[in-house]
C-alpha cells in the first residue's frame, strides 16, 4: 500500500489507518531534528536584542543546566521561545504545548505563563500592568514561574555569557522527546483547579 483508499476519512478501513499509523510513527521519530531546525531558524528571528533569538534559547538552557536543573526544565529554557516565529502573541503557549506531553506538569505551565510573567519587567513602559502575574500568586507553580524568569528567561540576553552551541542540549533533547507521550509517570497529576493543566 502506496495511499490510503479514501477520499473521506470515514470511508477509511482498519488497513488504511494501521498503514497510516505505521507512516505517522516514522514522521515522529524524527521529531527531535526538526525541533533542532526549528531553533536554528531562531538565529534570523526577531532583531535589536544584543543576541539572536537562538542563543538567547541556548543561553536560557544553559542557564538553567548550570543552575542544576533536570532534563525537563533544561529543555523547557531551550524550547520557550520556539513560538515567537508562528505565535507571536501567545508564543509562550505554543512552546508549553510542545512539551506538554513529555515533562512534567510543573514545567509546562511555567512555560506556558512564562510571557505573562515576564511583562513584570517591562509593561510598565508601555501603560500596561506589569504585575497581571500576580492573579496567580496563590498557584503552587507559582514561583517555579517567577524563577524561571528571572533566572533563564530575563536573564539570557548577554552577548558575553559562555552559551554553548545547540548540540550540546541534543542528548537532553532526545531522553525528552524519546519517552513515552503523556507518560502519567512523566507527567503527573495537574493542581485543582486547572484547566488541561495550564489554566
Ligand atoms: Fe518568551
Ligand atoms: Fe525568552
Amino acid at each position: 500500500m502506496k495511499q490510503v483508499t479514501f477520499t473521506q476519512m470515514k470511508d477509511g478501513t482498519a488497513e488504511d489507518y494501521q498503514f497510516l499509523e505505521r507512516l505517522e510513527d516514522q514522521f515522529n521519530a524524527g521529531l527531535v531534528d526538526r525541533l533542532m531546525q526549528a531553533l536554528r531558524n531562531l538565529e534570523h528571528g526577531l532583531s535589536g536584542y544584543q543576541v539572536s533569538r537562538l542563543e538567547h534559547s541556548l543561553q536560557s538552557a544553559a542557564r538553567a543546566e548550570a543552575d542544576g536543573g533536570d532534563d525537563d526544565l533544561v529543555v523547557a529554557a531551550l524550547l520557550h521561545d520556539l513560538g515567537d516565529e508562528l505565535a507571536p502573541y501567545n508564543h509562550s503557549q505554543l512552546a508549553a504545548a510542545i512539551i506538554r506531553p513529555y515533562v512534567r506538569a510543573e514545567v509546562s505551565w511555567v512555560v506556558h505563563h512564562h510571557g505573562l510573567f515576564q511583562k513584570v519587567y517591562y509593561a510598565h513602559f508601555f501603560g500596561e500592568d506589569p504585575n497581571e502575574r500576580e492573579r496567580y500568586r496563590d498557584h503552587p507553580w507559582y514561583q517555579k514561574c517567577v524563577d524561571f524568569c528571572e533566572r533563564y528567561d530575563q536573564a539570557a540576553f548577554d552577548p558575553d555569557y559562555p552559551t554553548p552551541p545547540l548540540e550540546h542540549f541534543e542528548p537532553a533533547l532526545r531522553r525528552v522527546f524519546s519517552r513515552t507521550p503523556f507518560d502519567p509517570e512523566v507527567v503527573g497529576e495537574e493542581p485543582e483547579g486547572s484547566v488541561a493543566g495550564l489554566a
